[in-house]
């Protein structure tokens, strides 16, 4: 294992903000991740887990602690058995390798950035599918006692954008097995893809749903490579079915979706309709034109300017609706 030292967490993570990380492992095997927690332990310093970065948003005053970059590669596909890959895999290649395989499950979640540990860890969802419809079980070492442990589904505390491992920071995912099927069906009742559909465009297999997907996520989302930016910075918030009705009353075009626990509601649709805030700017960090459920950090942006942007829109949506929004990006603690 390499323990790389005052690495700037702004090349670490997709937003590109941050000071300098104090020391950086990185792991390509589960001994590696087990020497790293021995490591932090050692200098008596907290660690946080890493892939991508894509869901992180790094203080400016950097991190006195360890990062462990999880790179742990391979993946291992049986026909109709197990889809099980290493934590470090890109997740997008993992839909490509289903596709190609014509494995049925993922396809919805084409193009999602982030690695395969990171995506049991927020449950990622799109297009009407989430990660735990598939996932058979989660392979995590426990720093506290060093051992490997195997968590199915049912262990995973699976909520929407939430799971144990948001929680349990002891846990660190290694390894991932997915349920995939030669014999799916195609799910394209969301809104953007049923559009497609009706346009004439064809969604019968894993492959083409994949890349309607990918096409449709490139007109909604900016290029990360172009931009700092983490997908959704905040939840679509769960709200009462009376605070819902309520506010229908005053905004009768209001979409919300019965899940449990109340109703769900677009923030997107909140920050268009109600706040008029698509593309609204606080210095140098926006919420993007086309999605303004996603927050870009333009060149030259702290992480004090995204904290900025955020807390205000939050309290726009508060003075508005009532509603207090989470968000959906991680803070480094
Ligand atoms: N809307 C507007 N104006 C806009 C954009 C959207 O009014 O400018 C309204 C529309 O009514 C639209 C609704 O908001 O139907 C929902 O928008 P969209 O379909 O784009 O989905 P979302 O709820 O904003 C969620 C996920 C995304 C995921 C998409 C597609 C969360 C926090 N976000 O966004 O996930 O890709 O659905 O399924 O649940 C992520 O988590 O990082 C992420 C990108």
């Amino acid at each position: 294992m390499m323990v790389r030292e005052s690495i700037p967490l702004s090349v670490l993570t997709t937003l590109k903000v941050g000071g300098l990380a104090r020391y950086v492992a990185e792991c390509t095997t589960v001994e590696h991740v087990r020497e790293a927690v021995a490591y932090a332990k050692k200098q008596n310093v907290p660690f946080y887990v890493l892939g991508e970065g894509s869901n992180l948003l790094a203080p400016d005053a950097g991190y006195e602690g360890l990062i462990i970059h999880i790179r742990v590669p391979d993946f291992e596909v049986k026909d109709d058995g197990p889809f099980i890959a290493g934590a470090g895999v890109v997740w997008d290649q993992i839909v490509r390798q289903a596709s190609l395989r014509g494995l049925w499950g993922i396809e919805n979640l084409a193009a999602i950035p982030g690695t395969m540990g990171a995506a049991p860890v927020q449950n990622i969802g799109a297009y009407g599918a989430e990660l735990k419809d598939t996932l058979l079980y989660v392979e995590a070492l426990d720093s506290n006692t060093d051992t490997l442990h195997t968590f199915p589904a049912s262990e995973c505390a699976f909520g929407y954008r939430d799971s144990r491992f948001k929680r349990e920071r002891n846990l660190i995912i290694t390894k991932v097995a997915l349920a995939l099927s030669k014999n799916g069906a195609p799910r394209v009742e969301y809104k953007d893809l049923l559009a497609r559909k009706e346009a004439g465009e064809s969604l019968g297999t894993p492959a083409e749903i994949a890349a309607v997907v990918r096409s449709v996520r490139a007109q909604k989302f900016p290029d990360l490579s172009a931009f700092g930016t983490a997908g959704s910075f905040f939840k679509n918030p769960v709200i009462p079915e009376a605070a819902y009705e309520e506010l229908r009353a005053q905004y009768p075009e209001m979409p919300g979706f019965p899940v449990e626990g109340g109703m769900k509601i677009p923030l997107a649709w909140i920050l268009d309709n109600v706040l008029a805030l698509r593309g609204y700017s606080r210095g140098p960090a926006s919420l993007f034109e086309r999605q303004p459920l996603v927050l870009v950090a333009h060149e030259g942006a702290r992480a004090e300017d995204v904290d900025a942007l955020a807390n205000d829109v939050a309290q726009k949506v508060f003075d508005a609706t009532r509603i207090r929004i989470e968000r959906e990006v991680q803070s480094l603690a």
